[in-house]
């Protein structure tokens, strides 16, 4: 079946989405207006939204990507595995971190405070969604798309057990998928 059909609700539009993205694009562009910042897009959900938000920036960027997962079988908090570094040398960069969502906050506050320690002059966030009712450490994004409650959302990057990312919207699942799919691994 049509991923389509497991979508009980779409919370954001491709539009609203889209429009976002250039009043983010616009708002950079002022507060970098005399630097050249490299955008940092985190693999794999970020990849849209860098998209449209680079497109966006009237600068001399660059961009780079990580992809980063966080330890699992561990209770070693905030703790992340670099699954693929950066190829760009970061020393004085000022940098603009781009993610899908923000939720507990770990994953950012460890990529930044790695980066920060590499010799980065700056680095900022920047995430299309946040979830900050879930949020367990003293992380903020300087740059959000939009607030999102409680509740697992897909699409626009954003996954379930890999399914959902190319859906052009951000919506919530039926709670019978994510069941089904957990079954069936
Ligand atoms: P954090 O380290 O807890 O902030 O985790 C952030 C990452 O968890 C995001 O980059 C997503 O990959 C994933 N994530 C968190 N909430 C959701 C969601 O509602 N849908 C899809 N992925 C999510
Ligand atoms: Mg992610």
């Amino acid at each position: 079946m049509w991923e389509k059909n497991d979508i009980r609700e779409i919370l954001i539009s491709e539009n609203e989405i889209q429009e976002r993205a250039k009043q983010l694009g616009e708002q950079i562009t002022k507060d970098y207006s005399s630097k050249k910042p490299l955008l940092v897009g985190l693999l794999r959900g970020s990849v849209p939204f860098l998209a449209d938000l680079m497109k966006n920036i009237d600068l001399d960027i660059q961009f780079d990507t990580m992809d980063v997962s966080s330890y699992e079988g561990t209770e070693s908090v905030g703790e992340i595995r670099i699954l693929k570094d950066l190829d760009t040398p970061i020393k004085g960069l000022d940098i603009i971190l781009v993610e899908d969502i923000v939720d507990t906050g770990r994953t950012l506050q460890t990529v930044k405070n790695t980066l920060l320690h590499r010799g980065a002059a700056s680095v900022t966030i920047c995430t299309l969604l946040n979830k900050s009712a879930r949020r367990t450490v003293d992380i903020q994004a300087d740059y959000i798309g939009f607030e999102v409650a409680d509740e697992f959302v897909v699409g626009y990057g954003m996954d379930f057990n890999q399914k959902y990312r190319c859906l052009p919207y951000i919506g919530v699942l039926n709670a019978e998928c994510m069941v089904n799919i957990c079954i069936s691994g």
